[in-house]
């Protein structure tokens, strides 16, 4: 019995780490921040109130979600030198490859002092990381069509902040529709945190050395990037294009079982869902609703995603091997249609992704028990043997 749910003691004496955070049950596709369901908290909350009860463990009240709201609101602006990173990249280098460099860097430019043992300066870290991660991947796109870095309007709400920095520009008005606005903050929910997930353990992993919270968030963008990861979605709508009509639909179907190429279907299969992810069922919904308001009706790229999904559902192999859409399946659609380029999409996973990292982050460094990370290894070598020195080796 450890809090809330009871666990045999082969899973307990495996486990990496103990959390509070988040919970979940693969096999029934349920997934609980801090206890709450994640389609109440997407369909009825907003970012930063998730991102509190992440942090801190409560939603908060009146109070304590202005004062939250305000101490973000009055980080979002990064330092002015740290604009010049962005100039040191070429124009087409991946925005995910920027984000890598220029979160890096925070670490080097101005918070390489930080006292991780200070719970005020581990907070005001993690603060800053959330309010930052918006206008640096806005300035990284910005960056990447030559348009001017437009700065954080501190009157707007965290992603309406986000969508003014990526699509507005000095020459002209721009107005933030809420709807959509709406939208991109329940994408952000659904993306905040996943448990133990691989770019999560990057940054648990490095953080158990010790080493700065921005470095460490750095090397879980990295993780996050691969197409086995966070790189699904933007793979999954390259897949979804490729497919292009659904009369295509069963050659792909064929080419994942016969395991042609390696090649798997982007957005399906998960390492704990052998059931429907959660988060996908609010993506779709979520995704019908933002190509409704941009007035794209009948998407062939949705109309592909759902056919899809219904053959594979009732196919044996996927059925068999439990195979079921994730986060990823539905978002490239999502994020098209809200006007992103599909290099930007794991930059928005990694945005919302970056308060579930440092939260976990904030847990482990808190903990008094926790140790440096060191997974062990099953060696499959040589038994010992003597040197040979080079003219006498055959
Ligand atoms: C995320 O961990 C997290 O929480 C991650 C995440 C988060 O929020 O942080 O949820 C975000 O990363 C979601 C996953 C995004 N990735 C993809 O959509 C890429 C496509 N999916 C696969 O690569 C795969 O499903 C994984 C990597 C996600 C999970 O792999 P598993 O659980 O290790 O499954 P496996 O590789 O052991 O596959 C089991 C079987 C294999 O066949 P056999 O070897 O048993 O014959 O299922 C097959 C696989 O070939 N399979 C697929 C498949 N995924 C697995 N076959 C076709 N298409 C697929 N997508």
């Amino acid at each position: 019995q450890s809090g809330a749910f009871t666990y045999d003691p082969g899973f307990t004496s495996t486990a990496s780490c103990k959390s509070d955070i988040t919970f979940i049950d693969g096999d029934k596709g349920v997934l609980l921040y801090r206890g709450y369901p994640i389609d109440q908290l997407a369909e009825n909350g907003n970012f930063l109130e998730t991102c509190h009860l992440l942090l801190y463990g409560e939603l908060p009240n009146k109070q304590e979600y202005l004062q939250f709201r305000n101490r973000v609101t009055y980080h979002t602006m990064i330092h002015e030198q740290m604009n010049k990173f962005f100039s040191g990249f070429r124009r087409d280098a991946h925005p995910m490859a920027v984000m890598v460099g220029t979160v890096g860097a925070l670490a080097a430019f101005y918070h390489d002092s930080i006292d991780i043992n200070d719970p005020v300066q581990r907070d005001l870290a993690a603060i800053r990381m959330i309010a930052k991660m918006p206008t640096i991947a806005a300035t990284a796109f910005k960056y990447s069509i030559g348009q001017p870095f437009i700065y954080p309007n501190n009157q707007l709400d965290y992603a309406s902040n986000f969508l003014y920095m990526m699509f507005a520009v000095p020459c002209e008005e721009y107005k933030v529709n809420p709807v959509l606005s709406r939208a991109m903050d329940r994408i952000f929910v659904l993306h905040a945190d996943h448990e133990q997930n691989a770019s999560t353990s990057t940054v648990r992993l490095a953080g158990s050395s010790g080493a700065n919270p921005f470095a460490c968030i750095a090397a879980g963008i990295a993780c996050l990037w691969g197409p086995a990861h966070g790189g699904a979605n933007e793979a999954a709508l390259k897949m979804l294009m490729e497919i292009g009509t659904v009369d295509r639909i069963p050659e792909f179907i064929k080419r994942a079982k016969d395991k042609n190429d390696n090649f798997r279907l982007s957005g399906f299969g998960h390492r704990v869902y052998k059931n429907y992810d959660p988060r996908a069922r609010v993506m779709q919904k979520t995704c019908k609703e933002v190509l409704d308001i941009v007035g794209v009706k009948n998407d062939p790229l949705l109309q592909v995603a759902l056919e899809l999904e219904r053959i594979a559902l009732e196919d044996e192999y996927f059925v068999e091997k439990k195979l079921y859409p994730n986060i990823d399946f539905y978002s490239g659609i999502t994020l098209k249609a809200l006007g992103f380029p599909t290099s930007m999409f794991t930059v928005l996973f990694a945005v919302a992704r970056t308060v579930g990292w440092i939260a976990q982050w904030k847990e482990m460094i808190a903990d008094p028990e926790q140790k440096i990370g060191r997974p062990r290894q099953l060696y499959i070598g040589e038994p010992q043997r003597d040197y040979v020195p080079l003219d006498l080796r055959p």
